[in-house]
């Protein structure tokens, strides 16, 4: 507490006017008492003159002694304030006294002044009684006649008045010091408060801006240099927060960016430990906690097959890795990390191209696929038109046998192309829909006649229950027959003979239900997500023996789609499948699309 500014300057303060007070005291007293003293010592010295004047003649030329007592006695009487008062002769042997007690008649009294009066000096001296430690003033004056000392006039004043009047100056200065040492203390302490009041409030807010509060405004008082500290501080607040505000705002947004875009993002420092890694990092590299902080070299060596060490050197450029972690494929991006041209560590961008792979391999599969499926039949073409070329062609009978299989090879070729056509259609768009409000009810019906004949040839019983009330459908009809035709020939193809279809259709809420169900061979389970997969076939041989190239229900789900509507089989190897259509229907359409 007493370190503080305020206790320095109310200290000053008060030593300030306690040494003014005590100079101007000093000053004062002396004054006093030099005034006092001269005073005192020019009244003794008229006093003296004048007895001097009156005493001499009875001291010249013959002592008139009773003279000299009657007049030392009046002279007592008027003028009280001296004490003693004393004849001698001018060899100093007492004549008279006020006081014969102190000397007596004859006695000689021989001070320092009295002394000096002997040879016709006035002389003055100022002495301290031992015992009363009363001060008194001592004045010898020689009375002349002429040039001769013919005696000595001896008188003592007390000057216990003068000091008494300095004693109360004295007590009275003390009493002022001690006064204005208070009302200094107060006053300075006010004051100083004035001044220290402003910056102990500053300090408060600096703590508090340290704490992170910056909302705390000083209010700026004065327009002295306080007033400006203060109001610079408030400057110097709100400049920090908008800086503070502005760094996190940036912070925030690099935080939003790096958390929703789809590139993982993994930063390390010099010594490898993850300083950032985002959600989608995390997400390719299948990590379940936070590895902030952690070594990361391990996951680069093993991972990437990269040390850390080659991207920590100069001259080192960014670098691109494949990487496959589990079912990911990962692309990833690897630069040295800068801060003001130093390298501080290494940055990773992670890119998920999974589905890009699987896309590459698919088209690949495909590739193959198509060639495959349209190499089988150009080779039986090709070998039956050889057969018939070498001869068979004269055998009118084989001939015809030949060139049927081949119009057959050709028509099963056609189809597939087309079915191929229609595909690409469906992929890119451009397949030209000609949709408008149909009854499903009467498709379905359409199709199962047109079938009749194959269900008839395999000897399959065929149980329908179409609903009459089916809600009417917005679209393209051929297409939709074309979807119903394709699901009701699987069924006919993989089911053997003497087996079961049935054909159901009824309202769902707002969609028209169609499902076609048989107890043919079923699918097994693992089979069963890749159905609609271009090309998938159970069984290739038997499929394909059976005229199909797997492309049937990939166009189905496809069309069914671009209708807004599903479709989903559920299978029983050995038991039989169903497959469930859902289609919207028309008034459920807020705005049909063309
Ligand atoms: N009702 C069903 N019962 C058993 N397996 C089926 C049934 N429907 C489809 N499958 C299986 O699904 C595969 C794919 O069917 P999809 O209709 O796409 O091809 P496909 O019938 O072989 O040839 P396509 O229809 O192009 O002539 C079939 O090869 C078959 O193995
Ligand atoms: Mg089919």
């Amino acid at each position: 507490m007493f370190k503080s500014i305020q206790w320095k300057l109310v200290s000053i303060y008060i030593l300030l006017i306690l040494l003014a007070m005590e100079v101007v005291g000093v000053y004062l007293v002396q004054s006093i008492e030099k005034y006092h003293v001269n005073k005192l010592s020019d009244e003794l010295d008229i006093k003296a003159q004048l007895m001097s004047d009156m005493v001499e003649r009875y001291l010249h030329p013959v002592v008139r002694k009773q003279d000299i007592d009657d007049q030392v006695k009046w002279w007592q009487q008027s003028w009280p304030e001296i004490n003693y008062i004393a004849i001698l002769d001018e060899s100093a042997g007492v004549i008279t006294s006020t006081d014969d007690t102190r000397f007596r008649k004859g006695d000689k009294l021989l001070t320092p002044e009295i002394t000096q009066a002997t040879f016709g000096n006035k002389a003055l001296d100022i002495r301290q009684d031992t015992r009363s430690k009363i001060r008194y003033m001592f004045l010898a004056y020689p009375v002349k006649n002429g040039s001769r000392v013919v005696g000595i006039i001896y008188l003592v004043s007390s000057m216990e008045n003068i000091y008494k009047t300095i004693g109360d100056i004295k007590a009275i200065l003390l009493v002022a010091t001690l006064l204005a040492l208070m009302v200094t203390g107060v006053l300075g302490y006010l004051l100083s408060k004035t001044i220290t009041g402003p910056i102990q409030e500053v300090t408060r807010n600096a703590a508090l801006l340290a704490q992170g509060n910056f909302d705390h405004k000083i209010k700026v008082r004065s327009d002295d240099e306080i007033g400006k500290l203060t109001g610079m501080f408030n400057f110097l607040t709100t400049r920090l927060k908008e800086t503070l505000e502005e760094i996190s705002d940036e912070k925030e947004k690099m935080e939003a960016i790096l958390i929703n875009m789809a590139d993982g993002v993994i930063a390390l420092n010099s010594k490898g430990e993850v300083i950032h890694i985002n959600p989608a990092a995390r997400r390719m590299l299948f990590l379940n906690n936070d590895p902030t902080g952690q070594d990361f070299k391990p996951v680069l060596r093993d991972l990437f097959k990269i040390n850390l060490e080659e991207f920590l050197g100069e001259d080192v450029i960014s670098r691109e890795i494949s990487v496959k972690n589990k079912d990911t494929v990962m692309k990833s991006i690897i630069a040295p990390l800068k801060r003001e041209s130093r390298i501080i560590g290494v940055i990773l961008v992670l890119q998920d191209i999974t589905r890009q792979a699987n896309l590459e391999n698919m088209r690949k599969e495909f590739v193959a696929n198509v060639s495959h499926e349209l190499r089988t039949p150009l080779t039986t073409i090709k070998s039956y038109a050889e057969t018939l070329l070498d001869g068979a062609m004269d055998e009118p009978a084989i001939a015809r046998q030949f060139i049927g299989v081949i119009n057959n090879e050709a028509e099963r070729m056609t189809r597939l192309v087309n079915d191929l056509l229609e595909l690409s259609r469906l992929d890119n768009k451009e397949m030209r829909w000609n949709k408008r409000i149909i009854s499903p009810s009467a498709v379905l019906k359409d199709v199962i006649s047109k079938m009749m004949v194959n269900i008839n040839k395999k000897h399959l019983a065929l149980d329908t229950n179409i609903s009459d009330g089916s809600q009417d459908i917005f679209a393209d009809r051929d297409k939709i027959e074309q979807v119903f035709q394709n699901i009701l020939s699987n069924a006919i193809k993989y089911t053997p003979e003497g087996g079961r279809i049935f054909i159901s259709q009824d309202n769902a809420g707002d969609m028209v239900r169609t499902v076609f169900g048989d107890t043919g061979i079923g699918i097994p389970k693992e089979d069963q997500p890749r159905l609609f997969e271009r090309f998938y076939r159970v069984d290739k041989t038997r499929s394909r023996e059976l005229g199909g190239t797997g492309l049937g229900l990939s166009i189905a789900k496809e069309i069914v789609e671009a209708h807004n509507g599903s479709i989903a089989i559920e299978s029983e190897p050995g038991m039989g499948t169903r497959v469930t259509i859902l289609l919207p229907a028309a008034s459920a359409l807020a705005t049909p699309n063309m």
